[in-house]
C-alpha cells in the first residue's frame, strides 16, 4: 500500500508538505504544477515550487516529492524536464487533470485528455528528455466532457513509458462534485502493468475502506481530505491512531503561520492560510465560524490573532 499527498496549487506548498509528512503516513508528495507555455524557465522558478530540490528532493521528513509539469506541446515540455532533469528530482509527474478554464483556454491540463495521442506525445518527449533512473508518471482525469476514452488515454500514457498513472476518478466537468467515480479505476488498473493511483473524494479512513474496496487499488493519492483532516494518512496508515483533537489542529496552524513567514506577500500567506482554515471547516466544527470571522482579513496577523483567542478560550 502507498499513499501519495495531492498536488494542490496554492494550497500544497513547500510548508504544508513539511507540517503534513511530519505528521506520517505519506510515502510520497507532488509539488504544484509547473505551468509550461513556451519557454524554458530558468531554474529559480522549479526551485520556488519545488525548494525541496535543494535537499535531496524530500521534505525535512525524509519524504520524496516529485515535481509536477502542466503544458500542452511535447517539445517546449521536453526542454524544460530536461532542466527539471538535471536539479536532481526523485520523479516528474505530468498534469493532465486541471480544469481551470485559462488553462484549458491555453490547451493545457484536462483539455488534452480529447486526444490519446497528444498524451503520448508529451509522456514520450519528456521520458526520453529526462535521465532513465528518474520516474516520469501522470496523473489524469477520466476525461474532458465525457468518460468515452478513459482506457484509451490511460493505455497511451502507459505505452508512452510512464511508470505509474494516478487518476482523478471524475471528469473535467464534474468538476470536483462528489461522487467520485472509483468503479472506473478497476478496469484501468486491469488493463494496465503500471500501478493505477486511485484518486478523489477521500475525506475519511472509511471512504479510504470503500475505495480500495470498489477499485481493487493498492495505491491512494489524497488531497483535499488531508488538509481538512491532517491526521487522516496516519490514522489509515495505523489502524491505532485518531484524528487530531482540535487542539492539535490549532498548533499546527500557529506552526504553519511561522513556516509561511518564509513566503513573500503577506496578501498571499492571508490566503493560504484562509485556505487552510475553510477546508478544515469541512471535518472540525470550530473552524467553520472561524472562517466566517476571518474570511475578509488579508493579515496573517488578524488572522491569528482569532485563531489564538478560540485556542484560549
Ligand atoms: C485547490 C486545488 C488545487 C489543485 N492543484 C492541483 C495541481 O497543481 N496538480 C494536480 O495534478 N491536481 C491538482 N488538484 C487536484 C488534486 O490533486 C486532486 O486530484 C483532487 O483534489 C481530487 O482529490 P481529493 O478529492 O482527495 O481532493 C488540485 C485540487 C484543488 C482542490
Amino acid at each position: 500500500m502507498s499513499m501519495t499527498l495531492a498536488p494542490m496549487e496554492g494550497v500544497v506548498d513547500v510548508y504544508m508538505r513539511d507540517i503534513l509528512t511530519k505528521i506520517g503516513g505519506f510515502d510520497l508528495c507532488v509539488s504544484e504544477f509547473v505551468r509550461v507555455s513556451n519557454s524554458v524557465l530558468p531554474v529559480a522558478v522549479y526551485h520556488k515550487y519545488c525548494p525541496e530540490l535543494k535537499t535531496g528532493g524530500r521534505t525535512p521528513a525524509g519524504v520524496p516529492v516529485h515535481v509536477q509539469l502542466m503544458g500542452g506541446e511535447p517539445q517546449i515540455l521536453a526542454e524544460n524536464a530536461e532542466v527539471v532533469g538535471s536539479l536532481g528530482p526523485l520523479g516528474v509527474d505530468l498534469n493532465f487533470g486541471c480544469p481551470a478554464k485559462t488553462v484549458n483556454r491555453r490547451d493545457a491540463g484536462a483539455s488534452l485528455l480529447r486526444f490519446p495521442h497528444r498524451l503520448h506525445d508529451i509522456v514520450s518527449a519528456v521520458r526520453k528528455a529526462v535521465p532513465a533512473e528518474i520516474p516520469v508518471s501522470a496523473k489524469m482525469r477520466l476525461g474532458f466532457e465525457d468518460k468515452i476514452l478513459y482506457l484509451e488515454n490511460a493505455l497511451a500514457i502507459e505505452e508512452a513509458g510512464a511508470v505509474k498513472l494516478t487518476v482523478h476518478a471524475r471528469t473535467k466537468l464534474e468538476g470536483y462534485r462528489a461522487p467520485a467515480h472509483w468503479e472506473y479505476l478497476a478496469p484501468i488498473r486491469e488493463a494496465l502493468t503500471i500501478p493505477v493511483v486511485a484518486n478523489g473524494e477521500i475525506w475519511t479512513p472509511e471512504d479510504y475502506l470503500a475505495c480500495k474496496e470498489v477499485s481493487g487499488c493498492t495505491d491512494f493519492m489524497i488531497g483535499r481530505g488531508a488538509i481538512a483532516r491532517p491526521s487522516l494518512a496516519l490514522e489509515i496508515a495505523q489502524l491505532d491512531a485518531e484524528k487530531f483533537p482540535w487542539s492539535e489542529i490549532l498548533a499546527l496552524l500557529v506552526q504553519y503561520n511561522t513556516l509561511l513567514g518564509g513566503m513573500d506577500g503577506s496578501l498571499r500567506r492571508a490566503g493560504r492560510l484562509k485556505q487552510w482554515i475553510k477546508l478544515l471547516g469541512r471535518t472540525y466544527e470550530p473552524c467553520s465560524d472561524l472562517f466566517i470571522s476571518i474570511r475578509r482579513f488579508q493579515d496573517p496577523a488578524e488572522i491569528m490573532a482569532v485563531v489564538k483567542s478560540i485556542s484560549t478560550g
